[in-house]
């Protein structure tokens, strides 16, 4: 049976007691009861997990980055520093919240080009909103660095990174601000839903009036500040709130991040070195601050990335049931910048980036999965490959042409084509 990477997985049982509980007495508002609602509890248990004194609860990781910005009272048509390769939900929050976003180029490791970031903070930004694009950090000491000296918060995008480490301390608390996602396709699948965290009582106080704390609301908070009383009534009321179904959902999960950080991170490891192996592809390998917890890889083609090559390379693995994203390539991809008509200003010279996104694959490696289903994507993957090879040079490919035909199931038809997937 072929592999499902886009197959949704069980939510642990554990969910529905919590729900049909909540079902029977209808308390389905985060704000209905004065302590210990599903949402409260998720804020106090997610910020003991990362180790922070400050979680808020919100509908999404989009929601989380608009809060963050307009926490550090931003929004006047502020630049806003983002790199070029990210989801287009990024780009979004940030216009959202009035401010201009200026791309920064990618390196051909998926992390930020550190030349083209330093040239743009020197440019007068107020703020980096940093991605951690399918969870490849960018040198997080270099950039906290360089926005420490300019006094420019970093707001960490961290929607692929829960459960990844840099230097031992946990991703989403090295800059002021941290945001998570719960969609469906990332590490805790609650559907819908985001986590702002953060260190700083101000901006927590913030951040929880405008997502929606009206009134008094903000005292069912399991924070205690006094930033509250000097915010009341001055701040705009957003609605963002999350709801006690998503968080009971979202609960289940939280304690098997661990585990499922341990396996993504094995799962990848183990599909990267039979590629490598092969000596037709390049892994971005991690950064040595860096412990990963991916629920993908990504790679190129060594000595074959011509955008033939590589949408050849996909329609082969198709064949063969592997679905490959190419980032730039796939119609109407969303983390492709080009894709981003809402952005009105000249963004200057983004081709480096252009270049990679058209020659990077993507590959979901769903963390629950065994070595059965690991070595058929890997074999596909490096079948797929040799194809390509011995079709443009026949010396070169470690397959022969015939045995190339032999190989594929000539009925197979690509169940994937060039569209671009619904996962983000
Ligand atoms: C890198 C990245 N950042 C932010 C988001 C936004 O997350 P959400 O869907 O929770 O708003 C996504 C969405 O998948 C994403 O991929």
């Amino acid at each position: 049976m072929k592999p499902k990477p886009y197959a949704a997985e069980p939510i642990p049982p554990d969910a529905e007691t919590r729900i049909v509980t909540m079902l029977r007495s209808g308390d389905l508002f985060r704000y209905t009861a004065n302590a210990d609602a599903p949402v409260t509890c998720l804020e106090k248990e997610f910020a003991a997990f990362m180790e922070v004194p400050f979680a808020l609860a919100v509908n999404s990781c989009s929601s989380a980055i608009f809060l963050s910005l307009k926490a550090l009272g931003l929004g006047s048509g502020e630049r806003v520093l983002v790199p070029a390769f990210t989801f287009a939900a990024v780009p979004s929050a940030v216009v959202h919240a009035g401010c201009q976003p200026i791309l920064v180029n990618t390196g051909p490791d998926l992390r930020l080009d550190l030349d083209d970031f330093r040239r743009k903070l020197a440019s007068g930004v107020r703020a980096l909103v940093l991605s951690h694009m399918r969870g490849h950090t960018s040198d997080m000491d270099a950039i906290t660095e360089a926005c420490e000296a300019q006094d420019v918060p970093v707001v960490e995008d961290a929607a692929h990174s829960l459960g990844t480490t840099w230097s031992g301390r946990k991703i989403g608390t090295l800059g002021r601000i941290g945001c998570f996602s719960f969609q469906s396709y990332k590490l805790v699948n609650a559907g819908e839903g985001g986590m702002l965290i953060t260190a700083d009582p101000d901006l927590v106080a913030r951040a929880i009036i405008m997502s929606g704390a009206y009134e008094h609301n903000w005292k069912k908070h399991a924070i205690v500040n006094s930033r509250f009383m000097h915010w009341q009534n001055r701040l705009p009321l957003y609605g963002l709130r999350m709801n006690n179904l998503t968080a009971s959902v979202a609960l289940s999960q939280l304690s098997d991040v661990p585990h499922r950080a341990r396996r993504g991170r094995a799962n990848h490891d183990y599909v990267a070195a039979k590629l490598t192996a092969s000596g037709m592809f390049r892994v971005p390998a991690p950064l040595p601050q860096e412990v990963r917890a991916p629920d993908s890889i990504q790679f190129m083609l060594e000595g074959l990335d011509s955008g033939d090559d590589t949408t050849e390379f996909q329609r082969l693995a198709g064949k063969r049931g592997v679905q490959v994203e190419i980032f730039g390539l796939s119609r109407d991809n969303a983390r492709a910048f080009w894709n981003w008509g809402f952005l009105q200003d000249e963004q200057g010279d983004l081709a480096p980036t252009r270049s990679i996104l058209n020659r990077a694959c993507d590959v979901r490696l769903p963390v629950h999965w065994e070595k059965a289903q690991l070595d058929s994507v890997a074999g596909a993957l490096v079948e797929a490959a040799q194809g390509v090879a011995s079709a443009r040079n026949p010396v070169r490919g470690c397959t022969s042409p015939k045995r190339e035909t032999s190989l594929v199931d000539s009925q197979a038809t690509s169940a994937f084509g060039t569209e671009s997937v619904n996962r983000q």
